[in-house]
């Protein structure tokens, strides 16, 4: 994690690699938006936008030599695109431009950050997307250049308000909420010959140590107790894999909770589709089928270190599904916790699986609010593409996740659960099958998830798309794992614990 700074200082007096300042359009050009520079230098700017190029549309990103009257070596140039009609910029935009110039400055040192932020909350979202954009996965790269592309390592952030308890908390939020997104892509990029059920138990305990999340337990359930303890999901998934299943539970029960809400996420190490087995082309990515579980683990991790007055049970649904000479069948009927049986018409369909012990044991735990969230359809993406998630649920809950996601900057959007496709899960053999109609996959998936909730209110958010990013980095997102839903959760429970 990039080291972060508040400072009160004329930014054009730091000495650094790079000074980032903002640029907007307007009706007569582009201008200079920073926080403290001199009239002269945005002057300056501003008449040369043209030459250099430079619209101020969001995204955009210009280097250029700083001059003298700038300390650092160069200026840095990040479109904030338009002003929102009362003047700021809206929080996202802020996130999102800090987050492309500091990823520009892979292999560089160290930035000043001087965005325009009026407030606190500003503030705040400037830092978290310089600190989302300082991100890089190198851990198994042992060439040169690993260290080219190195984050920037000291940040400072140039606000006159530098010394308000607000802005300290706002920067202080920011460092665990990047740290928990951080952890979550670095479990989804970490190679599946490395991260494996019992293995990513161990990385919840370290994690939960190493951070410093006070209060939060570990306990782990292990192939042989989820088989004695009637996890059929779990046990059905896993038992293809030499590499046996585990339940991972994280609790955490500060004295004063206003609330206690339950996180469940899909930890498929990786997806071959068992004996369903998939395509060759692209299962590569299947590494991140464990998405969900890793976003659960850094919430409960940053709920605990944020401090958060409500009571957060996380459930790590564990399993490598591989199609080994034990594998589940296509016919199979497992008996999952709590006693329902469902017939496995696909073993590719296992996510639903290990989310219905998840859930069975969140709801047994006694929660007041379950919210799941799992890399669970290939049509999740058909319906939202690449980076919208999707949320379903009951309409309370759904909604408030939807309201969490805007005010985080994370884009989910609600979806229905239609009654009629419920139809389409009747199986000849067991209470339910594990695949529906083929229209609206991701809609019977989430009623299949609902018949393991009973009255609990519930919301389920698939993240399939937006949890890996097999093209280009953009904003504050990176290739590969994109640590999304962390925020989402986070923002959800900081509402619970206001309310
Ligand atoms: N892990 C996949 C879903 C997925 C696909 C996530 C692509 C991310 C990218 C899930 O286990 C799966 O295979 N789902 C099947 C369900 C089908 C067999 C009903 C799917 O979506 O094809
Ligand atoms: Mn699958
Ligand atoms: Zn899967």
């Amino acid at each position: 994690m990039a080291d972060l700074t508040l400072t009160g200082k004329n930014p054009t007096t730091l000495t650094a690699d790079a000074l980032v300042v903002g640029t907007c359009s307007t009706s007569d050009g582009v201008a200079v938006v920073a926080d403290q520079l001199p009239a002269a230098v945005v002057e300056q700017l501003e008449t040369l936008a043209p030459r250099l190029g430079v619209s101020g549309a969001l995204g955009e990103v210009r280097t250029v030599p700083a001059g003298k009257d700038v300390a650092a070596d160069v200026l840095v140039l990040t479109g904030l695109g338009e002003r929102e009609p009362d003047g700021t910029f809206a929080h996202e935009t802020l996130r999102s431009a800090a987050g492309s110039a500091v990823r520009s400055l892979a292999g560089s040192d160290s930035a000043v950050v001087a965005l325009p932020a009026v407030d606190a909350d500003e503030l705040g979202a400037v830092a978290e997307g310089a600190l989302l954009g300082a991100y890089a996965y190198t851990a198994y790269r042992a060439d040169q250049a690993a260290a080219k592309q190195a984050p920037v390592a000291r940040l400072q952030l140039a606000t006159s308000f530098a010394r308000s308890a607000e802005a300290r908390t706002a920067a202080a939020r920011a460092e665990i909420l990047a740290t928990a997104v951080h952890g979550t892509r670095d479990l989804v990029n970490t190679p599946p010959n490395d991260l494996f059920p019992a293995s990513f138990a161990d990385a919840a305990k370290t994690a939960v140590k190493e951070l410093g999340a006070k209060g939060v337990k570990v306990t782990v359930l292990d192939d042989k107790q989820l088989a004695a303890g009637g996890y059929g999901g779990l046990t059905g998934v896993g038992q293809g894999s030499t590499r046996g299943p585990r339940l991972v539970k994280l609790t955490y029960a500060p004295a004063k909770a206003t609330g206690k809400v339950a996180l469940v996420g899909k930890g498929i190490t990786f997806d071959t589709g068992g004996i369903s087995i998939k395509p060759a082309a692209g299962m590569d990515s299947m590494k991140s089928d464990m998405a969900g579980a890793a976003a659960v683990l850094h919430t409960v991790v940053a709920a605990a270190r944020l401090g958060l007055p409500v009571a957060v049970t996380g459930y790590l649904c564990l399993a490598e599904n591989m199609p080994g000479g034990n594998a589940q069948r296509p016919a199979d009927v497992v008996r999952m916790r709590g006693g329902k049986t469902v017939e496995v018409l696909n073993t590719d369909a296992e996510g639903r699986l290990v989310m219905a012990d998840g859930l069975v044991s969140a709801v047994e735990d006694g929660h007041d609010t379950v919210l799941d969230i799992a890399t669970l359809t290939g049509a999740q993406m058909v319906a939202l593409g690449k980076r919208v998630s999707a949320v379903m649920g009951a309409d309370s809950v759904r909604d408030e996740v939807k309201v969490a996601a805007d005010t985080v900057g994370e884009r989910f959007w609600p979806m229905p659960l239609p009654e009629e496709l419920a139809e389409g899960l009747r199986s000849k053999t067991a209470d339910i099958a594990n695949v529906g109609e083929r229209w609206g996959g991701m809609l019977s998936a989430g009623l299949f998830l609902r018949e393991f909730v009973g009255e609990t209110p519930w919301a389920h958010l698939d993240i399939a798309g937006p949890s890996f990013n097999e093209s280009g980095a953009f904003g504050y997102t990176p290739a590969g794992g994109t640590g999304v839903g962390v925020r989402t959760l986070l923002g959800f429970l900081e509402a619970r614990a206001a309310s």
